[in-house]
């Protein structure tokens, strides 16, 4: 009954649309920011978005964009690290640099996983 109640309040209000309209449209997107800012905190970066356009959807490399497909999970993330310290890189090197340093410890392992697999 009391739920019921409330419900026809509720109804009430946005039918007249006595200005609250706003407000919980604005509350509603405030809750869905969160909610997808908590989704997106436990995701570790996606090859697809921040890789597939230089190295190809499955890593096998484009003009100037070296294949990545084929090489053990290791070699994947011992280069991404070698991008990071500075200890591994050639010629075009200062394009993958800062792609390298924008990734995580949990980044480079879950991408290395990802791409060993394709
Ligand atoms: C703007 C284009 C671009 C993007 C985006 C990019 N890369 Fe690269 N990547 C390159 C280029 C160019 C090289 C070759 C750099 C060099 O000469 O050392 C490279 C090299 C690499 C290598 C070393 C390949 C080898 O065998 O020497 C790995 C591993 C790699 N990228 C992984 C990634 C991952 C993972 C991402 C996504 C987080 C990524 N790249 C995003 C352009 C890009």
């Amino acid at each position: 009954m009391i739920k019921q109640g409330l419900l026809a309040i509720t109804c009430a209000a946005i039918l007249i649309g006595c200005g609250d309209n706003k407000t919980s449209a604005t509350t509603n997107q405030v809750v869905q920011n969160v909610e997808q800012n908590k989704t997106e905190a436990k995701q570790t970066i996606s090859y697809a978005s921040k890789c597939a356009s230089c190295h190809g959807e499955k890593g096998e490399g484009k003009a100037g964009f070296p294949k990545l497909a084929g090489q053990s999970e290791k070699q994947i993330a011992d280069k991404l690290n070698g991008y990071k310290n500075g200890t591994y890189g050639n010629e075009r090197k200062n394009i993958m640099i800062p792609q390298a340093k924008a990734l995580s410890n949990e980044d480079i392992a879950e991408l290395a996983k990802t791409i060993s697999k394709f």
